[in-house]
């Protein structure tokens, strides 16, 4: 298994330019394209949806890693899973249980994953835990890219990754929010494999490319 992956959040790329944006990251070695789904009720920002994936999985061959914030997510999975998601990733905060989402997303035959915000204690994943293929821990609030990085989501990190290795598990611990080649190695330490990276990649100075580019050489360094 590929030691430390990259996910570009789509949420910070040109729209207008998707198949181009998300070539030059594949070129420049990311792994996953990260597909931040808001809904405006879950979070205040609305952005894409199934018929967007069904576009973007024509012009892309990396898996799209679909990020759900929305609420009631149960209502929607079969419909993004049909546009080509290849993981579905909900929040604990939007599913009462747990154990059926995932098992019905694995059903539909994606990647199950849960993710929890900054507030949220692990013990709200604590049923997920043994069942998930991923692990994706909020190192923001959710809703918007560009946010500031919380450190004191590191240990929330460490913690999972703990209790995944007590439990012999090989779900990916991915982290989402803030990341950049300062947070990046921090989060690594934590035990994290998989990094979601919007602005840091596609708002680079050097465009979307020498973003992705950059925090891979540091994820494999
Ligand atoms: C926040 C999203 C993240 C975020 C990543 O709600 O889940 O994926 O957009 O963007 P950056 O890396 O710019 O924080
Ligand atoms: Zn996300």
């Amino acid at each position: 298994m590929n030691k430390f992956l990259l996910a570009p959040s789509i949420i910070a790329a040109d729209f207008s330019r998707i198949a181009e944006e998300t070539a030059a990251v594949e070129s420049a070695g990311a792994d996953w394209i990260h597909v931040d789904v808001m809904d405006g009720h879950f979070v205040p920002t609305i952005t894409v949806g199934p018929l967007f994936v069904e576009s973007l999985r024509r012009v892309c061959k990396l898996p799209l890693d679909v990020h759900l914030m929305i609420s009631e997510p149960e209502k929607h999975i079969e419909s993004f899973a049909k546009a080509g998601a290849d993981n579905i990733t909900v929040h604990a905060e939007t599913c009462p249980d747990l154990p059926r989402i995932i098992e019905k997303i694995k059903t539909l035959g994606c990647a199950a994953g849960v993710t929890l915000n900054p507030a949220t204690p692990v013990s709200a994943i604590d049923s997920a835990l043994p069942l998930v293929d991923l692990v994706l821990v909020m190192s923001v609030v959710p809703g918007f890219s560009g946010q500031k990085f919380m450190p004191e989501t590191i240990g929330k990190a460490e913690e999972i990754r703990a209790t995944l290795n007590a439990l012999r598990s090989s779900a990916r611990l991915e982290v989402d929010g803030g990341i950049n080649a300062e947070t990046l190695p921090l989060m690594q330490r934590a035990g994290a494999d998989v990094f979601v990276a919007g602005n840091a990649v596609f708002k680079h100075p050097q465009g979307s490319g020498a973003g992705a580019r950059a925090l891979k050489d540091i994820a494999l360094s």
